[in-house]
């Protein structure tokens, strides 16, 4: 067991750097020169960066892909894309061209409510709270005027506050159940604060409560915080065509692709196993678009799987129909993001992809994540019951392979032609370059 180290955070940059190398790297200086090579040349944006989260010794770089051609609620859009992994990016431009011209993606955003909850433990009786409750509750509103006036003078603010009785979840627990409209911003800031107050107001009454007992009156919070399971605020996307137009090649018939990507989809719905692998898919269009414009994807994530299992078993977030000789796929999932506060106005890449997106207002951007998610698991459905995934996929991560054994540009010419009529796997890439090198 190493020694901890105290005050790391008072450290300078170059003190973290030169303490990190010193004691994980054998005081290696060449891994301090990468590290440095990641800086930024322009101090200023440097620093920007640096102060985005703490104890920064560098930049971690993503590559940022564009996805032209969707067309979305008949607007055409290039869509940003944050992402490390091969193949996302080109599944998801494919994708948008084949629906473009089959009429484009629908996306309407059903609900909008977020919502945030205060936890607290009561000891006493149930009735006497809920009265409390409910002589409180327009208090609660009022002390949060300071926090929630601009907020309403844009439309949004808090929509509803409950009392929710969880005893037979928990002894004597209890929440504030809160719902919230905030607009173009995600609102974990406002939500808490708003909260807080709640709490405060809450237990502050309660003391002066002349029904309660001393034991009732010591109402005892444990936490104030928002809920990142937003199923109020959802959104949906489809694209629909007759089913004859799904046939680009003669592999398969539009009725035959039709069937086979209907039960793949059926299959997610109903095993587990196949459903995170198929959601996962979904989530490399939705991950990478909400990096992007620099949204937080833990709490889209964890909203998203939950959603997934809202009916007691983990599930395909994708569904599929043939009726009347009408293919249709559709999505819907909640989503809550901000393209207001947050890095929205502080990260530089953030700004464009924003820019790229025509300005988009928070329900716009809901629109334009769940397309992506729906085309990414179109491109990879689409590969799974025709070509089979690696075909595609390898083709796309054969640069990787290639940097991966240092191919310089003549040797990744070739290779790359080559690879146009033969299938890339790790080892035939290694051995035609290792043959190319002979
Ligand atoms: P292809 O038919 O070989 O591509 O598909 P192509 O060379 O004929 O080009 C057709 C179009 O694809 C291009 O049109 C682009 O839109 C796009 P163009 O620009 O020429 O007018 N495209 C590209 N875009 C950018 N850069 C490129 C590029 N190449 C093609 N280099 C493709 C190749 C990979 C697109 C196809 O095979 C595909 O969609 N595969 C699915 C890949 C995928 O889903 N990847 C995600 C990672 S795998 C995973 O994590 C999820 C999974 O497990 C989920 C699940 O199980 O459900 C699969």
């Amino acid at each position: 067991m190493g020694k901890s180290v105290s005050g790391f955070s008072k450290f300078s940059k170059s003190k973290k750097i030169d303490w990190i190398v010193e004691h994980y790297f054998a005081a290696n200086e060449q891994v301090k020169s990468v590290i440095k090579k990641y800086w930024n040349s322009d101090d200023k944006l440097q620093q920007l960066h640096d102060e985005f989260i703490e104890n920064t010794i560098t930049n971690y770089y993503l590559p940022l892909g564009i996805a032209p051609n969707f067309l979305i609620n008949d607007k055409i859009y290039a869509i940003p894309m944050a992402i490390e992994e091969s193949s996302v990016v080109a599944a998801a431009s494919k994708a948008a061209k084949f629906w473009y011209d089959r009429g484009g993606f629908k996306a309407e955003v059903i609900s909008t409510t977020k919502i945030g909850q205060v936890h607290f433990m009561y000891h006493g009786d149930v009735d006497k709270l809920n009265s409390f409750f409910l002589k409180v509750k327009k208090k609660l509103f009022e002390d949060t005027k300071a926090i929630t006036k601009n907020m309403i003078l844009r439309g949004g603010g808090i929509l509803d506050i409950v009392l929710k009785d969880k005893r037979q979840e928990l002894d004597n627990y209890f929440q504030l159940h809160a719902t919230f409209e905030t607009l173009d911003a995600m609102g974990a800031n406002f939500i808490n604060s708003c909260l807080e107050q709640f709490a405060k107001t809450f237990t502050e009454e309660a003391k002066k409560y002349d029904d309660f007992s001393a034991e009732e009156k010591d109402i005892q919070i444990v936490m104030s915080i928002l809920s990142n399971y937003v199923p109020d605020c959802l959104v949906r996307a489809e694209v629909s065509c007759n089913v004859e137009d799904l046939n680009e090649n003669d592999a398969l018939s539009g009725e035959e692709f039709a069937r086979k990507f209907i039960q793949a989809v059926e299959i997610a719905k109903v095993e587990p196993y196949r459903a995170v692998t198929h959601n996962k898919g979904i989530m490399n269009g939705i991950d990478s678009v909400v990096l992007a414009t620099g949204n937080d994807f833990r709490a889209v994530e964890a909203g998203v799987h939950a959603y997934a299992s809202r009916h007691g078993r983990y599930s395909s977030l994708t569904d599929a129909s043939l009726e009347n000789g009408v293919f249709k796929f559709w999505l819907e999932i909640p989503l809550a993001l901000g393209t207001v506060g947050g890095l929205t106005r502080l990260h530089p890449m953030v700004k464009i992809a924003l820019e790229l997106l025509k300005h988009p207002t928070a329900k716009d951007l809901m629109q334009i994540i769940a397309v992506a998610g729906l085309a990414q698991n179109f491109a990879a459905l689409r590969s799974l019951i025709t070509t089979g995934i690696q075909q595609g996929h390898m083709k796309m991560h054969l640069m990787n392979i290639l940097n991966q054994f240092n191919a310089n540009a003549a040797e990744k010419e070739t290779l790359i032609n080559h690879f146009k009529s033969n299938a890339v796997t790790h080892n035939a890439v290694i051995e035609a370059l290792e043959n190319l090198r002979q």
